[in-house]
């Protein structure tokens, strides 16, 4: 029997890679509400613009000092507080009841723990409000990706891993369906989806994706069964 269910479980990895690796392209999804946590960031609102083009409602979660400008003039609402308050992530995720979150937080000046303790409170508040998906963008080097992430630079990048991997562990184990897309790389520069990206479920590849190419594989897993509970890595080069 345990033969069968590890033959079962390999033949669905597979299958899972076949349908997500290749060129990315545009899947009709129904509109969705989207809480955005760090939408008003350089990846964040990426994610917005992407999500936007793709006909969700968006609502981005700032602090009261975020400055929006990267946000002027797009139709999103905001909901107002700081992410390590437990109890201000609780009350807005629940106000905004969004179907999805998606978490594309930078912590700026504040310790590595910030991973750990964001995806704890956003992970419990997701879980408390019925969300129905939650998007955690994450890094090659977290998890069993260590392998992935040059290993000469690795020690130098260890307890931001350790924090990351604790945030993955706190929204893998909320009970609400996860996607987590790590990338290795992050350039700042693109202006569409690269003829080479790919969303991969294979967390020994590493390589370069853009903030704008992150925005569209974020898109093509909003509310789409085939990337729950799935860690994706994320690349545009080979
Ligand atoms: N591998 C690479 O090459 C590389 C390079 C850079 C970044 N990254 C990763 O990519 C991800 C995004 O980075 P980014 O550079 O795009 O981020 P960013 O531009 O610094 O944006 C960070 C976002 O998080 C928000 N935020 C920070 N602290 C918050 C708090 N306490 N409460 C609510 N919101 C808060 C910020 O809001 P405020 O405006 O209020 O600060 C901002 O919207 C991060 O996970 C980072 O580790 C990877």
């Amino acid at each position: 029997m345990k033969t069968i269910t590890s033959l079962l479980c390999a033949v669905l990895g597979l299958l899972s890679w076949a349908i997500l690796a290749g060129p990315i392209t545009a899947v009709a999804a129904e509109s969705s509400s989207v809480l955005v946590f760090g939408g008003t960031g350089r990846l964040g609102s990426e994610v917005v613009k992407a999500l936007l083009d793709d006909g969700h409602a968006v609502t981005v979660f700032a602090r009261p000092s975020s400055a929006r400008k990267r946000l002027e003039g797009l139709p999103v609402s905001f909901v107002v507080g700081d992410v390590l308050d437990a109890d201000q992530v609780a009350q807005r995720v629940a106000e905004a009841a969004p179907d999805v979150i998606v978490d594309a937080l930078g912590r700026g000046d504040a310790p590595v723990s910030f991973y750990a303790d964001s995806g704890r409170n956003i992970a419990q508040a997701a879980s408390a409000a019925g969300v129905r998906q939650l998007i955690l963008h994450g890094s090659v080097g977290a998890g069993d990706s260590a392998a992935a992430y040059p290993s000469g630079r690795f020690s130098r990048m260890q307890k931001l891993f350790e924090a990351k991997t604790a945030g993955e562990n706190a929204v893998r184990e909320s009970g609400v369906p996860f996607t987590i897309i790590r990338h290795m790389r992050l350039l700042s520069h693109g202006t569409g989806p690269s003829d080479g990206l790919e969303l991969v479920a294979d967390e020994t590849v590493g390589g370069t994706v853009s903030r704008v190419d992150l925005g569209a594989v974020t898109v093509q897993c909003v509310m789409q069964e085939r990337c729950f509970n799935q860690i994706l890595h994320a690349r545009s080069d080979r």
